[in-house]
């Protein structure tokens, strides 16, 4: 299939973009992709690849924007009920962590997830995973974690694998078992995470080697942890993670949410491909991620859904030379928001990046947040067919435009799916 025409073609090309280099669109006007099977086969202008490949199925793309999917590198996607009462709450007046430390929260989404069977899970979640894909989500990381403890904990993991199966859309699944103590061991938060370090990370290890993970799955699931005051603190964060490092997991972290832990600098310390959330994060911690190749992920929507008016501090992010990723944090407590244009519109205004910046932060970045740079995240010959139709002119409209959908066609391992996310139903 040739896509051609396309008004302006962002490759992304050139791998994971660091520091002031983020930004770097790499655009081709009056552009066209060869996709051949589930991969890229050549990107070029339109008149060459036409007049290189005539008899080729076409998709005329005239006034479009194409780029490649958007990937979402942190979401918590899988989860039974909502919170829309807790939201309430909230916006009068009360702290996140407060309703937390009371037994709501994460604790209440646990009780629910807990009790739900793995069809529930699955019927509840499979929507939300259908508008991801509509609003341009081609690949996305989902955590565990409402299960906190080892049974349902596992449950959520086969549920994940369940759902990439089923696709279009891809996951990357993360191990979340540190999301909250649980309410089991409410008064004894270090039991939990000694049980985390016995039991529960050698559990998924060995079911993980049990069940065949698919072949797109290059490692095991990334290992996570909530490092924050009412979590885990930073000697339990480090317990965690380093016994999961051990065991031959990769490693992402929740940090600096509300407090600056120093959970960014045990992430660069212990190799991890990512550190998120970063809003309360320190110069220091800043600086050690500018060093290194941990993706610094900011959620913008999460201050945004609990109307706190501080972000992550992408500026300094990027003078330190970072590589700055967005994401949606998906999940039912602080951000129930599944479309990474929303993300982008928002990183623009709250962060002050440019359309560009936000855009590269949400596909070659985050792809490199879930260590897939490899294969998706840009149009790139030998690549995944994974990318976007936009119904825009210019990929400034990204950003500009936010609470409608601009997407006319996903493409995913090269098929395509049309999508009429703003029209009247004919
Ligand atoms: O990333 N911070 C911890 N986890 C989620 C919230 C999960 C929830 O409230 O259910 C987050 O914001
Ligand atoms: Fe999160």
């Amino acid at each position: 299939m040739l896509i051609h025409s396309a008004s302006q073609l962002l490759t992304l090309s050139g791998g994971p973009q660091r520091g002031k280099a983020l930004g770097t669109l790499n655009i081709i006007e009056d552009g066209a992709v060869l996709i051949r099977g589930e991969k890229i086969a050549a990107v070029g202008k339109s008149a060459d690849l036409r007049r290189a490949y005539p008899d080729e199925t076409a998709l005329d793309a005239s006034g479009c924007v194409v780029l490649p999917g958007f990937v979402d590198p942190h979401t918590h996607i899988i989860w039974a009920g909502d919170r829309a009462a807790e939201f309430e709450m909230k916006m009068g007046g009360m702290h996140y962590l407060d309703i937390l430390a009371a037994g709501g929260g994460i604790i209440s989404t646990v009780r629910r997830t807990r009790q739900a069977s793995l069809e529930t899970l699955l019927d509840e979640t499979r929507p939300r995973l259908a508008r991801m894909f509509a609003h341009g989500t081609t690949t996305l990381e989902a955590k565990t974690g409402y299960g906190l403890q080892t049974e349902s904990e596992l449950k959520l993991l086969a549920a994940l694998l369940a759902l990439d199966a089923e696709g279009p859309w891809e996951i990357a699944p993360t191990f979340l078992g540190a999301h909250a103590v649980a309410p089991e061991y409410k008064d004894n938060p270090q039991a939990y995470t000694d049980l985390v370090c016995s039991e529960m990370l050698p559990a998924v290890h060995e079911w993980w080697q049990a069940h065949h993970a698919p072949s797109s799955m290059v490692h095991l699931p990334f290992v996570d942890v909530f490092c924050e005051n009412k979590a885990f603190d930073l000697a339990q964060s480090r317990q965690i993670l380093t016994r999961a490092r051990d065991l031959g997991f990769p490693l992402k972290i929740h940090a600096d949410e509300f407090d600056n832990l120093g959970g960014a600098s045990l992430a660069v310390e212990l190799g991890a491909a990512s550190a998120d959330h970063l809003v309360k994060t320190s110069q220091t911690d800043i600086d050690a991620l500018g060093r290194s190749d941990t993706v610094a992920v900011s959620l913008p929507c999460t201050p945004f859904g609990l109307a706190e008016s501080e972000y992550t501090p992408a500026k300094k992010i990027i003078e330190a030379g970072g590589i700055l990723a967005l994401a949606t944090d998906c999940n039912p407590g602080t951000t129930w928001n599944e479309s990474m244009q929303f993300v982008i519109a928002l990183a623009c205004r709250a962060m002050k990046l440019t359309p560009a910046q936000a855009i590269a932060a949400a596909t070659i970045n985050s792809a490199h947040a879930i260590r897939r740079a490899d294969r998706i995240g840009s149009i790139e010959p030998g690549k995944q067919a994974d990318l976007l139709v936009l119904d825009v002119p210019d990929y400034r409209h990204l950003g500009y435009r936010y609470g409608t959908n601009l997407v006319r066609q996903v493409v995913k391992r090269g098929r395509v799916y049309s999508v009429d996310g703003n029209a009247l139903p004919a």
